[in-house]
């Protein structure tokens, strides 16, 4: 893979897709500072220049080598990959299921996958992550952590974007390897945060709460949780936690 660093743009994801045919599958472009940062769900991603990872990575596939149904394996990939690359730095992450990753109850990176399908296939996808490496302070939210507080260190950006692309590269064909792609459903449900514990959650097709235990996901990408002996089962978006 390629690293390219950017001194500033608006969102890695949003030059990547821009520009998606001047970047070869394996870039991997980081940006010191984004102005119009994108998360989930339309929100906008508020990191201070310099401090933190923002980065997207770029991989195109041939025809009929990821089916759109496959997605979420990516989703695992770069959850492991950015948890194994946390716990070498010394933190003990989670993954909020689908792809954010927490620290006690802190949220230390986020994960923002867009795909270019071409008929049932994907034809490319855009990996953006952003990962809170030496920002102290958040301001307004409450809820963020980053490396530096949670390890008391301070970190190089670079070598941290090596680092943790290398650890994704290394996983990265179990995603074309039918039998071995399924060890990534128990390193990922491993990590899950809240698994194996009582918790509150939303089925949010219904708006019905519900008590019960992540036990872990399937190989099609739902998550599984246990309801007393009842086993629900629940895809992107159809499922909220309530902490
Ligand atoms: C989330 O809402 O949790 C997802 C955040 C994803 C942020 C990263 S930073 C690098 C890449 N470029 C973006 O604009 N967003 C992603």
């Amino acid at each position: 893979m390629t690293i390219r660093w950017l001194s500033s743009i608006d969102s890695t994801n949003s030059e990547a897709l821009r520009h998606l045919e001047d970047y070869p599958s394996g870039t991997v472009l980081a940006a010191y500072e984004q102005t119009a940062g994108r998360g989930q769900r339309g929100n906008t991603w508020f990191t201070e220049p310099g401090k933190n990872l923002t980065f997207s990575i770029v991989l195109k596939f041939p025809e009929g080598c990821l089916p759109a149904s496959g997605v979420h394996w990516l989703n695992y990939l770069i959850s492991d990959a950015v948890a194994s690359f946390l716990q070498e730095q010394g933190s003990v992450p989670q993954v909020k299921w689908p792809n954010d990753v927490y620290v006690g109850r802190k949220k230390i990176c986020g994960v923002l996958i867009e795909n270019i399908l071409q008929g049932s296939s994907v034809a490319a996808s855009v990996i953006g992550v952003g990962v809170n490496v030496n920002q102290i302070v958040f301001p307004q939210l409450a809820n963020a952590t980053s490396l530096a507080l949670c390890t008391g260190k301070e970190m190089a950006l670079e070598p941290a974007l090596e680092r943790l692309v290398a650890l994704f590269e290394e996983h990265l064909p179990l995603l074309f390897d039918e039998k071995r792609r399924e060890s990534l459903i128990e390193s990922y449900s491993a990590l899950l945060f809240q698994k194996g514990v009582r918790a509150r959650y939303r089925d949010l097709l219904t708006g019905e709460e519900f008590s019960g235990v992540i036990e872990g996901v399937e190989a099609d990408g739902r998550l599984r949780i246990r309801e007393g002996k009842r086993l629900r089962y629940y895809r992107f978006k159809e499922v909220g936690y309530i902490l």
